[in-house]
């Protein structure tokens, strides 16, 4: 019997989409040959509540490996309002499983982050046959170790740090450095250790101003004028702590934290500080190595579970093996960087500062 498998991407994109996409068609049509048709669905769930999909051949799944981006599009369409019928009077939840039926689909791939894993359960508690597969490149979706894209963006920030380094030793100067990670701050952690920053500030661990400015000054009488901070997109203070974001937000007049730290520092220092926000450009251009190695064993892994008849999961990684967990036990649950991490340890270890 074919079996007819739909795949989408949903959320924001990151690299290895389209290797993890490779993946699971290579292997599929390994296993299968011809008992497989692959559907692609355009823009992620937008796609699946429009009906907007296409039949793909085997040549559309050629030389993608190493692109950046998904071929198929992606869409964000909050969980929160998911299940909401709005102005236009679309019921999304009954569109996607009505265009699943007509369709025909056996299963549906589901590739996305923690937004993305939650309309998959939804679905899946709905009768559909769902398996995702962890992409973000904030690394934060439970159950996996690691989701690809994390160690690309985790490649490019330190990229971006290196640079920040030479031109903020020439001048003398404080550089702060934005890094994408809204709830979670593993990128800033992994990119803060791999670049050599001097403070780093997460979203897990609420900073003191004062305790920055004691920092960069300490750095100063250590021989060191120039610092390098990186700050989580998601960062606050403590005096912030209290707050909910969207009064975080309102408070600030800006969307982060990064300008009033620049401010601060330039205030009680008198050390010029800059600072700069790569922003999508860390989730741009092609998979590291890592990424597609990593995007090709779940992608693998998940055409294996399709042949297995495993539906209602996501795949993820669990101390170097590949492994899947069911979507009940991982949607809806965050992955935040623990405060005793050993990352977070070896960083303070070298004098990093959290400032917390
Ligand atoms: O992919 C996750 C993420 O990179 C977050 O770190 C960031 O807050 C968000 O996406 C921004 O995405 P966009 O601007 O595409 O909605």
């Amino acid at each position: 019997m074919k079996k007819r498998v739909g795949i989408l991407t949903s959320g924001g994109d990151c690299p290895g989409l389209n290797a993890a996409i490779r993946g699971v068609a290579k292997a599929l049509y390994e296993r299968m040959g011809d008992q497989v048709e692959i559907y692609g669905i355009a823009d992620g769930y937008t796609g699946l509540i429009n009906g907007e999909y296409k039949k793909m051949e085997r040549l559309d799944f050629s030389g993608i490996l190493t692109r950046g981006g998904t071929i198929l599009g992606t869409s964000r369409q909050p969980y929160k309002k998911i299940q909401v019928i709005g102005e236009d009077h679309v019921d999304k939840v009954a569109n996607m499983i009505d265009n699943y039926k007509k369709m025909k689909l056996d299963c549906l791939l589901t590739l996305g982050g923690n937004g993305t894993h939650k309309t998959a359960n939804l679905l899946s508690q709905n009768g559909l046959n769902v398996i995702g597969l962890p992409k973000t490149i904030d690394n934060d979706l439970y159950g996996t170790d690691v989701t690809f894209g994390f160690h690309t963006a985790v490649d490019i920030g330190t990229e971006v740090i290196d640079r920040l380094h030479t031109t903020a030793a020439s001048h003398s100067r404080v550089m702060v450095v934005e890094i994408m990670g809204n709830k979670a701050g593993w990128l800033s952690l992994y990119t803060g250790v791999a670049g050599g920053a001097d403070i780093i500030l997460l979203p897990e661990l609420p900073f003191s101003y004062e305790k920055i400015a004691q920092a960069v000054m300490k750095r100063v009488e250590n021989g060191h004028v120039f610092s390098i901070v990186v700050v989580a997109e998601g960062a606050f203070s403590k005096s912030e702590e209290k707050m909910k974001r969207k009064e975080r937000l309102a408070a600030r007049g800006c969307p982060t934290v990064t300008p009033q730290v620049v401010r601060y520092i330039t205030e009680q220092t008198g050390i010029e500080t800059r600072s700069m926000t790569p922003g999508h450009y860390l989730r741009g251009g092609s998979p590291s190595a890592y990424d597609r190695v990593l995007a090709t064993q779940f992608g693998v892994y998940a055409a294996k579970c399709i042949a297995d008849g495993i539906y209602g999961v996501t795949v993820a990684e669990s101390g170097g093996r590949i492994i899947h967990n069911k979507l009940s036990d991982i949607a809806g649950k965050a992955k935040p960087v623990p405060a005793d991490h050993q990352l977070v340890q070896v960083a303070k270890s070298l004098g990093i500062a959290f400032c917390n």
